[in-house]
């Protein structure tokens, strides 16, 4: 039993900010945001916007691709670190949204790395044959979640919601081929977000400044080059396949400055990388399924292409995986 992808899809939002538009808000400049992080543009949500109608629409996308009813799900996966509520999750908004009345649902928090975590239970279920339909989605509104007083950080980061449909094969040639998923919580510090305040004084968190984007830019930077190039290198090993026979890399779209460090370390050709950040910026755990559906539909690539999946986060999280498709 093998894990395959019936559909993909994704979800923007209308408005969209410019460089210019930040210029007028923070001390910032165009020429300065392009030249360190490739983003020219970012969506941001507005009414009728929120995650989980963003990740539904998206979702609606991905089962009318597979050819499904939202009745036929099994299981639905949410990646994300900035819903409109903490509880219910994401996931069980998205349910109702959609009517997948058979499905059970919830989030997962692992921040940029939301969709390929989602992605890798999603094989582990299916293969042990317990659910056959599932959906993973990544979907974020984190301009919601950003201090834009902070130039820092709230240039950085858009709002969007990618989903896939995942069930299984019998054909032993297709499929994920493999996976490696890392965490070191020992990092936390160089890109986090608090919680709201606590009700509970004793409990209350010192120093909590709200619920936003805190990072380390320089530091994130650092490991994320690193981390990404340790996953796929390890992967690689772990799957006995070579660089040569991936037909198309769907990185994390973080920023154009990390991407080319990453392949370049690597040794990858740049025309087989998958690069749509400068449209959106970083999405957080809604790039990678964005990236791979706009991929998807631009057709560049086919039944038996082989994709690479690779992500980095708050957490410290990071992973990659291999999907023959
Ligand atoms: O999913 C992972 C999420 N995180 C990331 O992808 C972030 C990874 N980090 C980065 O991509 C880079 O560290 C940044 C793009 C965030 C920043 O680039 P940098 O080259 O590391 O800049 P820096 O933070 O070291 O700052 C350099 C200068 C500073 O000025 P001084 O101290 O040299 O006078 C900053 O104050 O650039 C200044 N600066 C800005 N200037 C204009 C910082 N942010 C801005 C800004 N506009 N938005």
């Amino acid at each position: 039993m093998g894990t395959v992808i019936l559909g993909t899809g994704s979800s923007l939002p209308k408005r969209i900010m410019t460089n210019k538009d930040l210029e007028t808000i923070i001390d910032t400049d165009d020429a300065w945001i392009q030249s360190r992080t490739g983003i020219r543009n970012r969506r941001i949500g507005g009414a009728g916007e929120q995650t989980h109608q963003l990740a539904a629409a998206a979702s609606r996308k991905a089962l009318g691709m597979a050819g499904l009813s939202a009745e036929e799900l099994d299981l639905i996966v949410v990646g994300t670190i900035s819903s409109h509520m903490l509880m219910p999750s994401c996931a069980c908004f998205v349910q109702k949204e959609l009517g997948a009345t058979n499905a059970f649902a919830y989030d997962i928090n692992a921040a940029c790395c939301g969709f390929i975590y989602g992605m890798d239970m999603a094989d582990k279920y299916i293969r042990s044959e317990h659910h056959k339909k599932i959906l993973v989605i990544g979907a974020e509104t984190l301009s919601g979640r950003l201090n834009w007083k902070d130039r820092n950080t709230c240039i950085l980061f858009g709002d969007g919601a990618g989903a896939a449909v995942f069930g299984h094969t019998r054909d032993k040639e297709r499929g994920v081929l493999g996976s490696n998923m890392h965490s070191d919580g020992r990092l936390w510090k160089l890109l986090h977000m608090h919680a709201p305040p606590s009700y509970n004084p004793d409990l209350e968190v010192a120093d909590n400044p709200g619920a936003y984007i805190i990072m380390e830019g320089r530091e994130v930077f650092k490991y994320a080059v690193k981390a990404m190039e340790d996953s796929v290198r390890g992967l690689l090993k772990q799957v006995n396949i070579s660089l040569d026979s991936i037909k198309l890399f769907i990185p994390h779209q973080a920023n154009t400055r990390i991407l080319k460090n990453v392949v370049e370390r690597l040794g990858f050709p740049e025309d087989r990388v998958f690069v749509n950040v400068p449209d959106y910026g970083n999405t957080s755990a809604a790039s990678v399924p964005i990236a791979l559906d706009e991929a998807n539909r631009q057709g560049l690539f086919s039944r038996g292409d082989t994709i690479l999946l690779c992500s980095f986060g708050g957490g410290l999280t990071w992973g990659a995986s291999l999907i023959k498709w």
